[in-house]
């Protein structure tokens, strides 16, 4: 059976990440994508070079030329701008705007039948853009933003309690942004639900506020680290996990940015909610029950999504 083909559009931080992962991984043949010249080709050339050692077989082709995206079963896009410290996501929309509808063109012309993940913020702005500049079906157009967001989480909670990450489960609700909804009640430690653990005395509910806070703010709190751009291991870890559920139609079970038609009242719009990503894309949107609160948390942040979609649609 021919490898699959990756193709990934941005080269920069999270794009060639992004390459390497998809080696080490072996999820197939890379094809990298950017419109600065050489860089592309220089960083797979790199990473290409890096695989007798670390023992994986992949092409990487480094290009300037969408002709060869050709055929890729799966597009990661990373193409645009990232923040700068005191910038917020939402600063992002009017260049990356355009460019999301002109990378849009390139897939829909090149890799027709592709499963496209979208990263570039605002993350659920820029996937709707995407949807409408490819005119696939919305199943096969997502955008990564709540499995990094319940990465940041997980990873919080596990520092918290003091015990594997890998037990730790954690869904975040709403858009990428500051409104998103961190579940408390759906989150767990080995199947025990947070609020169970504040009642046997494993934390507080101060604790889990400021957690809540902190994953909130946990883009924000790589910007001011880093100060000359934004996280990259996360994301493209988190992404690279959805490429490999759809390809290997693992149908798992992750927080993505998905285009709902009604589910949890809301027509026409990405935002992040759990579903079943596997080879048909988005196979199942899962509505879980919200209590009062939540559910106002989630309109709001969808309050705040459609105010993004509109300013995009403005722009278009
Ligand atoms: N087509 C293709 N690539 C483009 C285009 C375009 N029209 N415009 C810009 N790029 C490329 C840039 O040349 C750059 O190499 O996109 C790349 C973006 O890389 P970085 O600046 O390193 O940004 P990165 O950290 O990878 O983040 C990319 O993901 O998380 C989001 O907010 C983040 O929107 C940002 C995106």
């Amino acid at each position: 059976m021919a490898r699959n083909k990756i193709a990934l559009v941005g080269a920069g931080n999270i794009g060639g990440t992004l390459a390497h992962l998809v080696g080490l991984k072996e999820l197939g043949d890379v094809v990298l994508f950017d419109i600065v010249d050489g860089m592309p080709q220089g960083k797979s050339l790199d990473i290409a070079e890096s695989s007798p050692v670390d023992m994986f077989d992949a092409d990487f082709k480094g290009t300037s030329d969408y002709k060869d995206i050709a055929g890729a079963d799966v597009v990661i896009v990373t193409a645009g701008i990232a923040r700068k410290p005191g910038m917020s996501r939402d600063d992002l929309i009017g260049i990356n705007t355009k460019v999301m509808t002109q990378v849009g063109q390139g897939i829909k012309e090149h890799a027709p039948n592709a499963f496209v993940i979208v990263i570039t913020n605002p993350l659920d702005a820029m996937v709707w853009v995407m949807q409408q500049a490819t005119g696939f079906d919305p199943k096969k157009v997502v955008g990564m933003a709540g499995v990094l967001d319940s990465a940041r989480f997980r990873h919080f909670l596990a520092e918290e309690f003091k015990v594997s990450v890998k037990d730790v489960t954690a869904f975040v609700l709403g858009g990428h942004g500051d409104t998103m909804v961190p579940s408390i009640r759906y989150s767990t430690v080995a199947g025990i639900p947070v609020p169970d653990l504040i009642k046997m005395g494993w934390t507080t509910q101060e604790k889990i506020d400021q957690i809540v806070q902190r994953t909130r703010d946990g883009g924000a709190e790589i910007v001011a680290l880093l100060k000359t751009g934004s996280a990259f291991y996360a994301p493209a870890a988190s992404a690279i996990a959805m490429a490999e559920s759809y390809l290997k139609d693992q149908k798992r079970v992750m927080p993505v940015a998905a285009y709902l038609s009604g589910e949890y009242g809301v027509d026409g719009i990405y935002v992040g909610v759990p579903v079943v990503l596997g080879a048909g894309g988005v196979e199942r949107i899962v509505e879980i029950n919200l209590d009062e609160s939540e559910k106002a948390n989630f309109d709001k942040s969808v309050t705040a999504v459609r105010g993004l979609v509109d300013a995009a649609k403005g722009m278009l």
